[in-house]
């Protein structure tokens, strides 16, 4: 098989990531740039397929072999990928990113164990050895990391587990791992391969990822994830340099720079520099006390909200993960578009960390119609609550929770909040007394201006619809 048919395909591979993820960018273009990048993967594969038939004539004894083990390597893949995908509900999406991400992490240090294992990485000389060495820890840190946000995010693990001197044990454990990674290739210069060395440094970087991310919890696990995310992919770009090939060099790069941008934009839109993330205990551990807060809940019914709103010029719509776990967007825009005939202002605010993936609500939304020049960004509305008849909050709790402004020993001290409490009046719809996902007590719920409205959001959203057209 052709060498040059091999390079021209990862070449077109790698313009269609670029391009693919260019158009990810908009929500109007996103469909298709994911399903370019779809087809650069597809390309991607069958490149690294007929390079395993190249590699294996030369190499005969083995080519049935290895076209066994392809063959049932992409079944297994494709099968699960396409099982789990179809099964994954939208509000359960971080968890399978978390776990194709610790996949993608654990195939990068697959692939440096086998090369140092082989010793073919400590043949090609030091500085193969090395990006194998560097990858290998970065891919298994990315992996071990991974499993526990997975673990953590589905519930299976408890959020936040702390050490005492955790940060020192980190530390420790971390140089200890670079130690052991550097006697790696140390003994790779003397034509030497130790199993148990090299075993060794992969079990120490496999702890370090759970060591790292067993302390993080709370609001935090979304940039942790999107920083392994990164790691991964610039893990898959070290281990391309040492397999020499190009499309897992380029895929790894968009990757790790993508998934670098998009880690920097979370932590500053909760407004916290990513090593503080990492390295320190986020906040406090006050979760807050009802008896603490002064106030108390008032509830209402959905037609009195709903009035309310008719009769307002200005509205402003919190969506949050509530209204994912609901499916109620369709019956939202229904009721939006009521408002909009009687000749209200009613615009959409988006927390950038609502929901429980980046571009949640954003995505959530587009499936209803809802036009994007009524849905603004924290930044761009934040402004505008003050002069707000009636903010509405429909599932969401964390992102506009007043104790991340005020309560400095709260988890969420420090994340910018949607000014919800400076409307002139606050309608809430929840189920209950349910807490939202850092498990903080709600300042907002008390307030004087604030008003409950309990039950499901899609159910509450068929009363208000009601209710308006009662009026019509
Ligand atoms: P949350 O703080 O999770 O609050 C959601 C609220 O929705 C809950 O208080 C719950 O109260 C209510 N709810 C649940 N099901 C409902 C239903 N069927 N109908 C009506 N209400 C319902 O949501 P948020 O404000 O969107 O904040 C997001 C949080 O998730 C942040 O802490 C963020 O850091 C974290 N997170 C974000 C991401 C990304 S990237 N977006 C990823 C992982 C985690 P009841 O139980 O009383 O109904």
């Amino acid at each position: 098989m052709s060498g040059m048919i091999i390079e021209a395909v990862y070449f077109i591979t790698a313009l269609l990531f670029i391009y693919g993820l260019k158009r990810m960018a908009s929500p109007v273009t996103a469909r298709s740039g994911i399903l370019i990048a779809g087809v650069g993967m597809v390309l991607a594969v069958l490149a690294a397929f007929l390079y395993g038939l190249d590699v294996s004539e030369r190499a005969q004894p083995h080519l049935s072999t290895n076209l066994l083990l392809v063959v049932i390597a992409l079944g297994l893949g494709l099968g699960w990928a396409w099982y789990s995908g179809k099964k994954v509900a939208m509000t359960d999406m971080p968890q399978m990113v978390a776990l194709y991400n610790g996949m993608g992490g654990g195939a990068a240090a697959a692939i440096a164990a086998l090369e140092l294992y082989s010793g073919n990485a400590q043949a090609h000389g030091v500085v193969v050895s090395m990006l194998a060495v560097i990858g290998g820890l970065i891919g298994a840190v990315a992996l071990s990391g991974s499993l526990v946000a997975w673990a953590k995010l589905d519930g299976r693990m408890q959020s936040t587990i702390r050490l005492p001197a955790q940060q020192i044990i980190n530390a420790v454990l971390f140089f200890v791992t670079l130690g052991l990674g550097a006697a790696v290739v140390g003994a790779g210069l003397d034509g030497g391969v130790s199993m148990l060395l090299i075993s060794v440094f992969f079990i120490a970087a496999l702890v370090l990822g759970v060591m790292l991310t067993t302390p993080i919890g709370g609001a935090d696990m979304p940039v942790v994830i999107s920083l392994y995310n990164a790691f991964t992919g610039l893990a898959v770009a070290f281990e391309g340099f040492v397999l020499q090939n190009p499309a897992m060099i380029i895929a790894g790069t968009v990757v790790g720079s993508a998934g670098t941008l998009l880690t920097l934009m979370m932590a500053k839109a909760m407004n916290r520099p990513v090593s503080n993330v990492i390295f320190s205990q986020f906040g406090g551990d006050d979760s807050g006390d009802a008896g603490d807060i002064e106030g108390t809940m008032k509830a209402t019914d959905a037609s009195d909200a709903a009035i309310a709103m008719y009769y307002a010029s200005k509205v402003i719509i919190v969506p949050g993960y509530g209204l994912a776990v609901a499916q109620a967007q369709h019956k939202l825009y229904e009721f939006v578009k009521l408002l909009q005939k009687q000749g209200v202002d009613v615009r959409f605010a988006i927390h950038p960390v609502a929901g429980r993936m980046p571009g949640h609500m954003n995505v959530l939304l587009a499936e209803a119609g809802v036009p994007y020049d009524i849905i603004y960004d924290l930044e761009e509305i934040n402004e505008e609550f003050a002069q707000t008849d009636v903010a509405i909050v429909l599932g969401a709790n964390d992102v506009v929770n007043p104790a991340a402004r005020t309560r400095k020993s709260s988890p969420i001290y420090g994340m910018p909040i949607l000014n919800v409490d400076y409307a002139q009046q606050a309608y809430v719809v929840k189920r209950g007394q349910g807490k939202g996902y850092s498990g903080v007590e709600n300042e907002l719920f008390y307030a004087d201006n604030t008003s409950m409205v309990y039950g499901d959001a899609q159910k509450v959203l068929v009363q208000m619809i009601e209710a308006v057209k009662s009026l019509g």
